[in-house]
């Protein structure tokens, strides 16, 4: 499979599969209008996240959802969209660019009464949600922050996630140009730390786990036990 085939076949899932309201069509580009980086899932991979948070809690959608890593809020619309009527979305994104940015894009498609932003570190606010919480709270988990520490979200995220809930990571194979999970261990901090997440999460027995090549793969791991 050549770089070229392979854009061109994720053109074509984005085109078959993911069809986009006014809400989300456009938005990443006037987010990078507004100078946010353009990094954001694609459609694609968006509707599956809406997909996939619905089916959690017996197929009425996820009643508490997390998300590490918001940008412009584009996949937190997606994920918002999955939603058990009455359901939540907690939305982690330190910078308060991005966190103004997203607030604006939750309210403007309607979903500003479901999404709430904690404007934090990843790190230092899974140990408080999950306080907060109680462990086996969050129907539905989508983590897409810093990839050096996806291992360490996994030691939390791995009690928080509910009995048949679902914990979803993006960047599972590479991102972009700067490294992809094929390249020589050590070469880079992001391939080793999603490198280290997949085989924990893949040895892990509360966990039945795959991995989706779309776009630059998204693993999803549905607790079992
Ligand atoms: C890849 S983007 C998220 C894209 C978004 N999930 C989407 O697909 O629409 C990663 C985001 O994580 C944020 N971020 C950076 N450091 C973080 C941290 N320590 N904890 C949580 N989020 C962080 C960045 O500011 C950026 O907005």
């Amino acid at each position: 499979m050549t770089h070229e085939r392979w854009e061109r076949t994720n053109a074509y899932v984005n085109e078959v599969y993911g069809r986009e309201d006014a809400h989300l069509r456009g938005l990443m580009a006037r987010a990078v209008e507004a100078g946010l980086p353009d990094i954001a899932v694609d459609a694609g991979v968006g509707r599956m996240l809406k997909v996939l948070c619905s089916m959690t809690n017996g197929g009425n959608g996820a009643r508490l959802a997390l998300e590490l890593g918001t940008l412009a809020g584009y996949s937190g619309i997606w994920i918002a969209r999955g939603l058990a009527p009455g359901g939540r979305l907690i939305t982690v994104e330190p910078e308060a660019s991005h966190a103004a940015f997203a607030q604006r894009a939750f309210e403007d498609a309607g979903v500003g009464d479901r999404v709430k932003i904690a404007q934090r570190f990843a790190i230092d606010v899974l140990p408080e949600l999950r306080d907060a919480h109680g462990d086996g709270a969050f129907d539905f988990v989508f983590v897409d922050a810093i990839k050096e520490e996806y291992p360490d979200y996994l030691v939390h995220l791995r009690d928080m996630v509910a009995l048949g809930g679902l914990l979803v990571a993006d960047n599972a194979l590479g991102s972009g140009a700067s490294w992809w999970i094929d390249d020589a261990p050590g070469s880079h901090p992001s391939r080793n730390g999603v490198d280290r997440y997949n085989r924990a999460l893949a040895a892990d027995e509360r966990f039945e786990s795959f991995c989706a090549p779309i776009r630059e793969g998204v693993s999803v791991a549905l607790r079992v036990r």
